[in-house]
């Protein structure tokens, strides 16, 4: 089969002569990676590129979004026999993670208005064995932290922020994945900077800091020392000398999706079969995607819109818990009718910079003549 990429896809990444200069310096200096606790030259600048943007006292980076996840629950001790709350509206890494540290997912279902945790039914869900909730600011729209930081106190949970999309995301002014213990943020291409594959954790303990660190290497400090269990999770060097270099254009590409964001909003507003996103009074997206909830014809615009050159995407159809993985089992056996409702009617369209006004216009207009198809 083959396919043709849609004349405005719905993410591109941009690299620049920037990032080819710095990744030629690490091939030169012939570092390409390093074992040592605190990782290699790159490493290190990147991770204090990420402390000074987020605020957080420690950045760890690591190999991926999914090693950030497995990382944080490693270093809180989560193990057999815990439960952790995570969203089944989420990419897969959320629940896979929690399967890989040996414990049980338990899905929490989401509010409509920016399809993150729903806080009544994680307050339902919560039992004698849960051990932390893993709320996803999803398309890069913050969780409603005020709300789960309380239930978690009351209940003794520790939070670790799936921040996978939400880099530049703010929370009262506070960067998410830095309003919990630990923040996971990934590298992915998709995502609003990238180094192709990669991620980072973000936390203000220090304790948990050193731990990350082991974690990343096999529990080692100095040799074969390891005192906790760990895997290799480190981020190669030209990975972080690529986001370093990212994070730099992050402010400018953030800057971007918003200018894209407001253009599409006003030209799509007032159309009554779209219901358009929007940002929670004390929340900040980053607009890593724009998502529309079309209750009526989700994909006849979706493939009207691909037969147009615009590549409009479904997240997630299906959720993690009707996948069969899950499905075939106890954890997937529930009800959770608005994450059902989300995954059926959700598209995302892109905004992200490359795109230009020209190409809102395009995107607005072909979404109208879908709805009038
Ligand atoms: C919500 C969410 N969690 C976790 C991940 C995992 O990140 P990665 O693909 O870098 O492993 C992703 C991204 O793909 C994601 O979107």
């Amino acid at each position: 089969m083959t396919t043709t990429k849609p004349a405005i896809p719905i993410n591109s990444p941009i690299i620049g002569e920037e990032e080819r200069a710095e990744v030629m310096k690490v091939l030169e200096s012939g570092a390409l990676t390093s074992a040592s606790a605190e990782g290699g030259e790159y490493v290190r600048r990147f991770q204090k590129s990420v402390e000074s943007f987020t605020s957080a006292r420690y950045a760890v980076a690591v190999n991926s979004g999914t090693s950030a996840l497995y990382a944080a629950l490693l270093a809180l001790g989560v193990k057999a026999g815990d439960e952790v709350l995570v969203p089944s509206f989420t990419f897969l890494a959320t629940a896979n993670t929690v399967l890989l540290a040996g414990a049980k997912p338990v899905f929490v279902d989401i509010e409509t208005t920016h399809y993150t945790m729903d806080t009544e039914d994680l307050e339902k869900k919560i039992t004698d064995r849960s051990r932390a909730v893993m709320p996803v600011h999803l398309y890069g729209h913050p969780a409603q932290m005020d709300q789960i930081a309380e239930i978690a106190e009351k209940k003794s949970l520790s939070i670790i922020e799936d921040a996978a999309q939400s880099l530049g995301a703010n929370y009262r002014g506070r960067a998410t994945g830095t309003i919990g213990d630990i923040g996971c943020f990934s590298l992915y291409a998709s995502k609003v900077i990238t180094s192709g594959e990669g991620g980072f954790l973000t936390t203000s303990d220090d304790a948990l800091a050193a731990r990350l660190k082991m974690v990343r290497n096999h529990g080692m400090i100095h040799g074969y020392d390891s005192a906790v269990l760990g895997a290799n999770l480190r981020l190669p060097e030209m990975e972080a000398a690529i986001a370093s270099v990212q994070m730099a254009k992050l402010p400018s590409f953030l800057e971007a999706r918003r200018r894209n964001a407001v253009a599409l909003t006003g030209l799509l507003e007032g159309l009554e079969q779209v219901i358009l996103p929007s940002e929670g009074g004390e929340c900040e997206a980053n607009w890593s995607l724009y998502t529309v909830a079309l209750p009526e014809n989700r994909d006849k615009v979706k493939d009207y819109l691909a037969s147009n050159g615009i590549g409009a995407a479904v997240y997630y159809d299906p959720p993690v818990h009707r996948t069969p993985l899950y499905s075939e089992t106890e954890i997937g056996r529930v009800a959770l009718p608005r994450t059902e409702w989300a995954s059926r009617h959700v598209l995302s369209l892109p905004v992200h910079p490359r795109v230009s006004q020209d190409d809102i216009k395009t995107v607005a207009s072909t979404v109208r003549n879908a709805l009038e198809s």
